[in-house]
């Protein structure tokens, strides 16, 4: 559906919980989200696909299921392949931070996935255990090979920046392309929950590094695409830069997010925001209350005033 500044609103995030298995110090307190949401107030299966079946029928043709960490739910691939049977459905992709992505990833891609997102900020070890505050990195490595070699095109690693703590390792993340099929995408820090706090210290623009990496080459991309993509000579991969700070992409927006708990963000840095739940049980009405939230979709984030204006957490709404 177009929305009213002329973007085609066609790609549907959602995210299954806002629990995780990891902490990643720029997202969530080292306790954890407390307090925790009780069961029932977290979306069923079926209710997110009558949502996915309404808005398919408004031209919703793209589904990204995130989280928190979205592969701790039970059944995620039954999921992923009753919504690859909603007509309409073209493309089904999830964002994991890859601990549990190696074992999983077969199963999944047999249920329809097709593309991966893998979060991973650091190639070292005792980085990643601390940035992740536990996490194993042999297991997302693994989970990056898996996924190569069953044939999900293209994975892609998302490497927030950070200034400090893996700035130094930029070089080696860009080398990856050159040998390994994937997208390395830097993603500027956002000053959104606990990053609030990490921002001033720790934020890099994207613009520092295109400056100095001058052998990367620029290539046009797709439109709606939150990433501009670099290629380094003969790389088998490509780099992408997202600067939602220093370069909006809002004009070529195309997206509008669920949350666990039932409503809809149709900006991720706006306090706007849709109770849905009560409309689900009717097609009607929740297409109509669709059409009304895409029509609402504000023109432009403000994140350059310093803060988002989000009333819900990273953890909650999935990127
Ligand atoms: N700024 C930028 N990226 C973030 N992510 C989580 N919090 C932030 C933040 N404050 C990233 C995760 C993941 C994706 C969903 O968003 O690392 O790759
Ligand atoms: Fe979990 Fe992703 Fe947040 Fe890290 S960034 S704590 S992996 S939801």
């Amino acid at each position: 559906m177009i929305d009213k500044y002329k973007r085609n609103i066609n790609y549907l995030r959602i995210s299954l919980t806002d629990r995780c298995n990891l902490r990643c110090r720029y997202c969530m307190p080292e306790e954890g989200v407390v307090p925790k949401l009780n069961h029932e107030d977290i979306l069923r299966f079926e209710q997110i696909l009558k949502i996915i079946k309404a808005s398919s029928l408004i031209g919703i043709n793209k589904i990204r299921y995130t989280g928190g960490e979205p592969l701790i739910m039970n059944g995620i691939d039954n999921l992923i392949y009753e919504t690859s049977s909603i007509e309409g459905i073209e493309d089904i992709s999830i964002t994991t931070n890859g601990i549990l992505l190696c074992d999983a990833a077969g199963d999944l891609k047999k249920a329809g996935l097709n593309r991966v997102n893998i979060s991973l900020d650091t190639l070292n070890e005792k980085k990643f255990n601390s940035i992740t505050r536990g996490g194993d990195l042999n297991k997302v490595i693994q989970a990056i090979e898996k996924c190569i070699s069953l044939g999900y095109s293209p994975v892609k690693i998302n490497v927030v920046l950070l200034k400090g703590i893996n700035d130094d390792e930029i070089q080696d993340f860009i080398n990856l392309t050159l040998d390994m099929p994937i997208h390395v995408r830097f993603i500027e820090l956002m000053p959104m929950g606990t990053a609030v706090d990490l921002y001033k210290d720790e934020n890099i623009k994207c613009d520092e590094i295109i400056k100095n990496f001058t052998v990367l080459e620029h290539i046009t991309n797709e439109k709606s695409s939150t990433a501009e993509l670099y290629k380094l000579p003969d790389a088998k991969g490509l780099v992408g830069f997202i600067r939602p700070i220093s370069c909006k992409f809002c004009s070529s927006c195309n997206r509008i997010r669920l949350t666990s708990t039932g409503t809809i963000k149709p900006c991720l840095h706006s306090k706007q925001e849709y109770d849905i739940k009560p409309y689900i049980e009717n097609e009607e009405n929740l297409i109509l209350l669709l059409k009304k939230i895409i029509l609402s979709k504000p023109v432009e984030h403000h994140l350059e005033a310093g803060i988002s204006s989000s009333e819900k957490m990273m953890y909650e709404i999935g990127g």
